[in-house]
């Protein structure tokens, strides 16, 4: 294993119906919350309620920002730090799912150093003023965004979806509710469980080196997201599937299971592209869309890596364990069917080959640029399938 670092400032509370310790665990983290959710999830679900409550009994101060949406935008972002600033906030709440949870990180920097988000974007600027404390309360098991410091946000104009990443935006407190899954469809959360696998594989099959509890602690957290939301389907009221779900997300990209390897994360830059392109598509499912071609490229490149998870995970066929996983959860979509165009294929290509070129030290390289192809290209019709 090679050597590593581990940065986890975040204090983490977790379990059923422990929203309603929001206002507590706020207090004292600011005088003016900037509470940023998304429209219509907390507000439908019967939830912002009792989050206002919830802070109207503890005295927490706050301007509510419900301007955020799937894929969330620049704009979005420098529009809700702008008001942050002139009503005088200084902490954010985040409530949502990986987008509104980026979005918050996105604001926390923005009103403490002017400019735009996107000045901050894929390591090029520190935010040299910090950023204002974050709390964030995750309602979607998949990003792991409330237990990391980064965000990906969208540039639509430019069609790029990138990321930035600072110490300064770990969130303080993070809260996460299983409770709140049960307010998803299943297919959400499915869809969700392939973010949480993908954080972790992705590194495995493109690692450098072995690492004997990375890489065992990886299989585990992969063949528990996929039982568990394979128990939900079978059992919605099954609560300690939905537990274990939530948990398995908030660890996958914490740095345990994937530090010390030296592996990259190929594919969620191919997938970043897609959804830069084509913006009704969700992170999730793009990479559901993408996953077994991606896989079948790493048979070819990293034979030995694809052989050691087998081995840990104890199965034959890397291949079909994802493509009947996909099958079982109806996550076996094409990007046709979401309306990308055959002709886009070679203008995504060239996206991806010049992040490669703008960016030669995230390890996108590691795949050919015709391997890049190829993943569009079985994912467009799903010709691997035999
Ligand atoms: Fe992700």
């Amino acid at each position: 294993m090679k050597n590593l670092s581990l940065y986890l400032p975040t204090r983490y509370y977790f379990g059923y119906n422990s929203i309603d310790i929001l206002g507590e665990k706020a207090r004292g983290l600011g005088k003016k919350a900037f509470l940023v959710t998304g429209k219509r999830f907390l507000k439908e679900k019967g939830f912002l309620d009792r989050i206002f409550s919830n802070l109207r009994e503890k005295v927490i101060d706050f301007v509510h920002y419900d301007n955020i949406t799937p894929n969330p935008k620049v704009d979005e972002v420098d529009q809700g730090a702008e008001i942050a600033r002139e009503q005088g906030c200084d902490f954010i709440i985040g409530i949502g799912g990986g987008s509104v949870m980026d979005a918050s990180k996105g604001i926390a920097i923005v009103v403490k150093n002017k400019g735009s988000i996107w000045d901050y974007m894929m390591l090029q600027r520190e935010p040299e003023r910090g950023a204002l404390p974050i709390i964030l309360v995750s309602t979607i098991p998949a990003s792991g965004s409330e237990y990391n410091p980064g965000g990906v946000i969208t540039h639509s104009g430019e069609k790029k979806k990138w990321f930035f990443r600072s110490d300064y935006t770990y969130p303080q407190i993070s809260i996460v509710d299983p409770q709140f899954t049960e307010h998803l469809s299943f297919f959400y959360l499915a869809a969700g469980s392939i973010d949480m696998i993908t954080h972790m594989l992705e590194p495995f099959l493109s690692a450098e080196e072995e690492g004997y509890i990375p890489n065992r602690f990886a299989v585990l957290l992969i063949k528990g997201a996929m039982e568990m939301t394979l128990r939900i389907k079978n059992n919605p009221a099954d609560k300690e599937a939905r537990v274990n779900l939530c948990y398995i997300s908030s660890l996958a990209l914490c740095g345990i299971p994937t530090r010390g390897i030296g592996g990259s994360a190929m594919m969620h830059w191919v997938e970043h592209v897609l959804s830069g392109f084509y913006d009704n598509i969700s992170h999730p499912v793009g990479l559901a869309m993408l996953l077994v071609p991606f896989i079948r490229v790493m048979k070819q490149k990293f034979p030995e890596n694809i052989k050691r998870f087998e081995n840990i995970y104890g199965i034959d066929d890397i291949e079909e364990l994802f493509k009947s996983y996909l099958e079982k959860t109806g996550l076996l979509i094409s990007i046709k069917e979401y309306g990308v165009e055959r002709s886009d294929i070679d203008r995504m290509v060239r996206e991806y080959g010049l992040l490669t070129e703008k960016f030669p030290n995230f390890g996108l390289d590691k795949i050919e640029i015709e391997n890049i192809r190829r993943i569009y290209t079985e994912s467009y019709d799903l010709s691997y399938i035999s």
